[in-house]
């Protein structure tokens, strides 16, 4: 299976900031926000990987991660030429899907006690029988989020973007997964008020085949859309809490990497070693080389 993150966008919700840095760079605490998507998709086994960007933040990104082959995984880049939703990702990424995917948007991090199991089952669902996924997570402004709504069997019911009158508080996080037909089905989307491919009309168009499936995401699950200034903030107090706390990174690649086999030892040292005067080349060296 392959996984798109949408890291393009104007970032407009994050103004100022956004001016003359794509969001997805910005830090939550210690990492950039796209390291948070990208490392769930990794410890989903996923090792292909399709970045949707801005043709003008292409030259940072591939100084970023260049093809991810020192993460042992592949990155291909797709160019968005202008923020046109974010279900035209999907259009735009058409050659390289091949058959069921994950889609992530950029800014969405998803923490929890095994919380990659829960996302797993909708992998192997979705491998065997199509149709696609959403997952929803109990939020307190549902207005500012697409909203699922379900009966008492998971049956999905309605699901509605940015909702005046919610019919449930459980809020579609930016991740998903979609069989191959979704490419097709974005195609004949149309436009939203706004002017943009919305990723709700792709969903409610599988909702009306009885195709959309909803996994609830429990209280044991922190979720942040890191797109707006206080659930940015939110989200870096979160991780730096935890990671003091435990001492454990959270969105670590190349832990993730060396602990799916993808980098040996000696190519672990080798970062490692490259970043010890860092606090993230010491976590390396010390919590994961010497560790395992
Ligand atoms: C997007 C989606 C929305 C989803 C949210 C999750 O909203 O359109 O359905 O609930 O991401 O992060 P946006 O953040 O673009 O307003």
């Amino acid at each position: 299976m392959k996984a798109i993150i949408l890291a393009g966008g104007s970032g407009t919700r994050l103004y100022p900031v956004t001016q003359a840095i794509n969001k997805h760079f910005l830090p939550i605490y210690n990492k950039p926000m796209i390291y948070y998507p990208l490392s769930l998709a990794m410890l989903l086994n996923i090792k292909d990987i399709v970045l949707v960007i801005n043709p003008e933040d292409e030259e940072v990104f591939k100084k970023i991660f260049k093809d991810g082959s020192m993460l042992g995984i592949n990155i291909s880049y797709v160019i968005q030429d202008h923020p046109n939703g974010l279900a035209e990702g999907i259009i735009l990424s058409k050659d390289y899907i091949d058959g069921p995917f994950m889609y992530l948007l950029g800014d969405n991090i998803l923490y929890g006690h095994n919380v990659w199991q829960v996302l797993e089952e909708a992998k192997e669902d979705i491998i065997k029988n199509g149709g696609a996924y959403v997952f929803g997570y109990a939020v307190k402004d549902p207005h500012r989020f697409g909203i699922v709504e379900f009966d008492e069997k998971n049956n999905v019911l309605s699901i509605e973007e940015k909702p005046k009158n919610p019919k449930s508080h459980f809020a579609a996080i930016g991740i998903y997964f979609f069989d191959e037909k979704a490419i097709d089905i974005a195609s004949n989307t149309k436009p939203s008020h706004r002017g943009e491919l919305e990723i709700t009309s792709l969903l409610e168009e599988y909702l009306k085949t009885k195709k959309l499936k909803v996994k609830l995401l429990g209280r044991g699950y922190a979720w942040f859309d890191a797109g707006t200034h206080d659930s940015f903030l939110e989200a870096g107090e979160f991780v730096a809490t935890i990671e003091k706390r435990t001492g454990l990174m959270i969105g670590c690649l190349e832990e993730i990497a060396y602990k799916n086999g993808w980098i040996s030892k000696e190519e672990l040292i080798k970062i490692a070693k490259k970043l010890s005067k860092t606090d993230y080349g010491k976590y390396l060296m010390e919590e994961v080389v010497n560790a395992f």
